[in-house]
């Protein structure tokens, strides 16, 4: 298959996809008949108050063994009612969409088996997880049609936190995705600091369907569609956990923790709840050391983020939101980009006031990687479509490297369009952005580079050699070949 390189050419008319029809949906009338409360409630499970937010199911542990862990999943076409009334054809982990939330412990041993029905080649990558190469779901790593694959892997001490699940086939990841396959992965601690604060997992992602509710995908025969594609492909349908618009109950004064993974193609979350600040506990890689006090967080592709929320005086009512943010180039930026959206409501019960809960000031140590000794400094350069002026080769290695090593990495958007960087199998830590100190520690694996914008990370190679991914998460990027090969020797 050829590799299409999509020019970055300046048009302005005919976005196809702002010009369709858009469609009325009905607001979260979805059936909750649907099995999705089949799974074990989660380990640090806190009584929430009633209401009706749709929670994906955990997929069981079919192993008995303690800190063993053996998941059954299949990625197969299915119809699904994404959107009420509107069958689609949808692809889906275990026929639902989000796939099931696979819920793991620090130290675990885990082999996933993996049937692929669907009648293309797949994977499954196990994005943020540090684990052996050949069980990362990469694209050198197919599953072809009708095959089977088991992935193993072992947590680390310390893994704890918000990882996700999505296919990473050569070139064909934003189809697969966009029709429905990804999913939540969460890794619990032994014990969790912010134990007693209930807790709601949300996958964010946006679609787009055609009136007759099949999945709209860009046209790439067509000069709207490249343009689509170059853009990113963006939905006019705002998915929580596959429901559009849900309602989560907040006692008054009570803190809720918010784990959140964007898992849109192309769409950037500016979150931000009207009349509160968020405390912002956590990003990719877990905890923080310290919980900080923000207006609004950006969400880039691929990246979650846990932050906690506080009801507010009896029955009020606020949203979670999410703010225009011009991630775009100016060919490609659509006319509606300044539209803030609601995706899901706040209400505060009318329940006596919670007593006010003292946030833990202490979470966990974040040790800063020490980069008093570096064995490479290098620079990753992003342009639309290419990583150093060239695109992805699954038989080229772009960067060599060697274990138990630090590096620093310098990644520079040279183009006039976001590109969030992300690595495979290395949790990092972000040094400075635009040369500003970044202002406290965490461990990533996918960060935003804005347009014309710099940001350098560093990394240390530990434990699992072979050949690792690092890339551009916008989805069409990726396939398009914004991508190239890390490989680790001994
Ligand atoms: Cu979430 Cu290489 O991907
Ligand atoms: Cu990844
Ligand atoms: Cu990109």
């Amino acid at each position: 298959m050829m590799r299409v390189v999509y020019p970055l050419v300046a048009m302005f008319s005919h976005r196809g996809w702002l010009a369709a029809v858009p469609l009325v949906f009905a607001t979260f009338a979805t059936p909750w008949a649907l099995g999705e409360f089949t799974g074990a409630p989660s380990p640090n499970a806190h009584p929430l108050p009633a209401d009706n937010w749709p929670v994906p199911a955990i997929l069981q542990n079919i192993s008995a063994k303690p800190g063993v862990v053996e998941l059954n999943l299949t990625a197969s076409p299915t119809r699904l009612e994404l959107v009420p009334g509107k069958p689609t054809e949808a692809w889906a982990y275990n026929g639902m969409v989000p796939g099931p939330t696979i819920e793991l412990r620090e130290g675990d041993l885990v082999t996933i088996h993996f049937t692929n029905k669907l009648k293309q080649a797949t994977t499954v990558h196990w994005h943020g997880l540090h684990l052996p190469a050949t069980s990362d779901g990469s694209p050198l790593n197919p599953v072809l049609p009708g095959a089977s694959r088991d992935y193993v892997f072992r947590l680390q001490p310390g893994s704890a936190g918000t990882y996700w699940y999505h296919p990473h086939p050569d070139m064909t990841t934003t189809e697969q995705v966009s029709r429905g396959l990804y999913g939540a992965l969460i890794v619990r601690p032994p014990k969790d600091p912010l134990e007693g604060i209930p807790e709601r997992l949300l996958v964010l992602s946006d679609n787009r369907f055609t009136p007759d509710g099949a999945v709209d995908l860009p046209d790439h025969m067509s000069a709207a569609g490249n343009l689509d594609a170059q853009n990113g492909r963006e939905g006019d349908v705002f998915f929580i956990n596959g429901h559009t618009m849900p309602s989560m109950a907040i006692r008054p004064g009570e803190l809720q923790r918010l784990r959140i993974i964007n898992a849109a193609s192309a769409r950037v979350y500016r979150l931000t709840v009207p009349g509160q600040k968020l405390i912002h506990v956590g990003d990719d890689g877990g905890l923080f050391e310290k919980p900080r006090e923000v207006d609004e967080l950006l969400l880039a592709n691929s990246e979650r983020v846990e932050f906690l929320v506080r009801g507010g005086a009896p029955g009020s009512r606020t949203t979670l939101r999410t703010l225009p943010y011009d991630r775009y180039s100016p060919q490609t930026r659509p006319t509606d980009w300044e539209q803030p959206h609601d995706l899901i409501e706040i209400k505060t019960t009318t329940d006596t006031p919670v007593p006010a809960l003292i946030v833990p000031q202490s979470m966990r140590a974040v040790r800063p990687i020490d980069i008093r000794t570096v064995a490479a400094r290098r620079t990753i350069v992003f342009s639309q479509g290419m990583i150093n002026n060239k695109t992805m080769d699954m038989k080229r290695v772009d960067v060599r490297g060697r274990l138990n090593t630090t590096e620093i990495w310098q990644i520079e958007n040279v183009v006039t369009m976001d590109h969030p960087f992300h690595l495979h199998g290395f949790q990092f830590q972000v040094l400075d952005r635009d040369g500003i100190p970044e202002p406290y520690l965490s461990w990533k694996d996918s960060v935003n580079v804005p347009k014309h914008g710099k940001v350098r990370i560093a990394v240390r190679f530990e434990n699992h050699p072979g050949k690792w991914m690092f890339h551009c998460h916008i989805l069409d990027h990726e396939d398009m070949g914004m991508m190239g090969i890390l490989e680790l020797l001994r």
